[in-house]
């Protein structure tokens, strides 16, 4: 399948590592032009290496998205290098997890700047010029916890959650323009940020990260965790041409973990 991502130009925000990595690397070698940004210039720069070397067209913006201030200077260089913006990956992500008994409002500021604000915020920069063509996808990245919260991560939950309710109406307000909005909720995924997690629990019981992380994947009905080119890979098709009738959906990719329906 073509996917018709040739030229078209995309953001990946937390896009010099783990997830945000792969999908920059896999709308790059579609052919997308991509802008990644993230605050650590020197992971950046490993990125771009790596979209340069698979033929393909990078920019990095090194910032701290948790500002609207940082948010405009990404949109307005992608804009600038480009010409446009078709295409938008919201993903970066690192919400500190604690007990809901003890959890500060400084956490839950933290998680809801950067998670939710920034993804609300880069997509509102985003859609006039996707507007500006009648053609645009933005593709959330959220996760589990939105919708299976626990007592111990609730800052990131709040933030997925939120992710949740503005996929929709943003795809509501957006949908005539030929906008699409979507969100994918992954499971547990092989990235740094998953070992980092998971370190308490691995300390707390003795083991290994890596143990424990075989062992969390073995619970699921696939028997493993994802990898982060499996989640690429559906957010480069949410972002492509033949994706026409997906609109404020949100898809679950945790390899069959999810209780409940849908
Ligand atoms: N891995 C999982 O198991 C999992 C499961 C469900 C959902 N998710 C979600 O998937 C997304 C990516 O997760 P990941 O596992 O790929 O994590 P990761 O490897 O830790 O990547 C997080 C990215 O966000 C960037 N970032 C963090 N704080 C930032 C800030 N203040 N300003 C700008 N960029 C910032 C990081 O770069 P810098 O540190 O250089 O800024 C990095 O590029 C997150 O939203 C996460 O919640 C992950």
């Amino acid at each position: 399948m073509d996917l018709g991502l040739k030229g078209k130009r995309a953001i990946v925000t937390g896009g010099n590592r783990g997830i945000g990595r792969c999908c920059a690397l896999t709308l790059a070698r579609e052919g997308a032009r991509v802008c990644i940004t993230a605050r650590n210039q020197e992971r950046l720069d490993a990125v771009i290496h790596e979209i340069n070397d698979a033929g393909g067209e990078g920019h990095a913006v090194a910032v701290n998205l948790t500002t609207l201030e940082s948010c405009q200077k990404v949109v307005s260089e992608t804009v600038e290098r480009f010409g446009g913006v078709d295409i938008l990956v919201n993903c970066a992500g690192a919400a500190r997890g604690g007990d809901i008994l003890d959890l500060s409002t400084e956490l839950i500021d933290d998680a809801l700047s950067l998670k939710s604000y920034s993804y609300l915020r880069m997509s509102q920069l985003v859609i006039p010029h996707m507007s500006q063509n009648g053609w645009g996808r933005i593709i959330n990245i959220a996760g589990g916890a939105g919708t299976s919260p626990s007592s111990g991560n609730i800052p990131v939950s709040l933030a997925n959650i939120a992710i949740l309710n503005m996929t929709r109406a943003l795809s509501d307000a957006v949908s005539k323009d030929g906008i699409l909005v979507n969100t994918i909720c992954p499971g547990l995924t092989n990235t740094q940020r998953a070992r980092d997690v998971q370190q308490a629990s691995a300390d707390q019981a003795g083991k290994d990260v890596e143990e424990l992380l075989q062992e969390l994947g073995n619970e699921l009905p696939a028997g493993r965790i994802a990898e982060p080119e499996e989640i690429a890979d559906v957010v480069a098709f949410l972002a492509s041409e033949p994706c026409s009738y997906i609109f404020g959906s949100s898809i679950y990719m945790d390899g069959g973990g999810r209780r409940g329906t849908p």
